[in-house]
């Protein structure tokens, strides 16, 4: 039931604050030399979201050793559905190895769950919408609560709920958004500039605008900026740089300097988000840019339902 919404994906954005509620009800711990971290489309986008969070407590470099999985590791495999093909390709050779297989998924009963040898239910509530949003947030924070129990902290405390669930600022946001988005109803491409904990935000959000809205989109490690993207930058290309208050804030503010000097269509538009530590900030940071996609998809006439070749989960390889 849609209630007094017009699509499950607006409906599933704004369900956030009772989303993330119900996922920090949990809590996970684990123990093992290296954890490995398995994921498509978006579930692929909030490993990244959490890989920051785990080199920083645990000190280990996770997801740039891929290749061999060990008996002394444990593969996490992240989906929403736990259906998707290819993760469950590689949930069979991360079994074949012997590692200890965790599950992250929204769903219980699927093959993810059944497969695994244990596992977290991020207990988001059915996602209908293709363009998975509540989801990813959970993710990130059972992902972000495995973290801070690898580094002996088991409680993820109320400051900390608390701060990421505010129901009148997504509202707020909500009316922002549609308001920015007639600006770009015509546009070509957006990219959109993040770093640290906010790649992930760049990646993902750029992701939801190609999958409903039809229009395509690049998130980019900022610091790669001046290496290649740079050169597409004129007065037309409209742009997004995620700047919250972290420790990445200026380097993100001589990004926008450095666009401004190339003549970058520097349209600047302040969305305020709650400010969270940083490593929960991405969870906060991908709604405006949620809303962003939703608005678009329904402004430029695409089918929020259906988007074009997609299914809500990729179930052949
Ligand atoms: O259920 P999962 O998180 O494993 O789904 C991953 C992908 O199959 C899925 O994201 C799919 O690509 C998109 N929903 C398509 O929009």
């Amino acid at each position: 039931n849609k209630g007094n919404y017009k699509h499950y994906m607006q409906k599933e954005i704004h369900e956030q604050p009772e989303s993330l509620t119900t996922t920090m009800r949990g809590q996970t711990y684990t123990r093992s030399q290296r954890i490995v971290f398995i994921g498509c489309g978006p579930s692929y986008d909030a490993a990244v979201a959490a890989r920051p969070i785990l080199e920083e407590l645990s000190g280990n470099d996770l997801l740039d050793h891929q290749g061999p999985i060990y008996r002394e590791d444990t593969a996490v495999f992240v989906g929403q559905s736990g259906e998707t093909a290819d993760t469950l390709h590689a949930l069979e050779y991360a079994l074949q190895n012997g590692a200890l297989c965790v599950g992250i998924t929204n769903t219980f009963d699927s093959a993810i769950a059944r497969n695994t040898h244990c596992g977290v239910h991020i207990n988001a509530g059915a996602e209908i919408g293709v363009a998975s949003t509540k989801a990813y947030t959970s993710q990130i924070v059972v992902m972000a609560m495995l973290a801070f129990a690898s580094g002996g902290d088991t409680t993820f405390n109320e400051a900390r709920r608390e701060a990421i669930i505010d129901y009148k600022v997504m509202l707020k946001l909500d009316q922002e958004m549609k308001d920015l988005v007639k600006l770009l109803i015509a546009e070509q491409s957006i990219l959109m500039f993040g770093r640290g904990y906010d790649y992930a935000t760049a990646l993902e959000g750029s992701l939801k605008v190609k999958e409903v809205a039809l229009m395509h989109s690049e998130g980019i490690l900022a610091g790669e900026m001046k290496h290649g993207p740079l050169a597409l930058v004129d007065e037309i290309l409209p742009i997004v740089v995620i700047a919250t208050h972290d420790a990445c804030f200026s380097k993100q503010q001589s990004v926008i300097q450095q666009l401004r000097a190339c003549k970058g269509r520097l349209t600047v538009i302040v969305i305020e988000v709650p400010q969270v530590e940083g490593c929960l900030q991405p969870v906060v940071n991908i709604v405006p840019l949620q809303l962003l996609a939703y608005h678009l998809t329904v402004l430029r006439g695409y089918n929020v339902y259906q988007p074009r070749n997609l299914a809500n989960s990729m179930t052949t390889k």
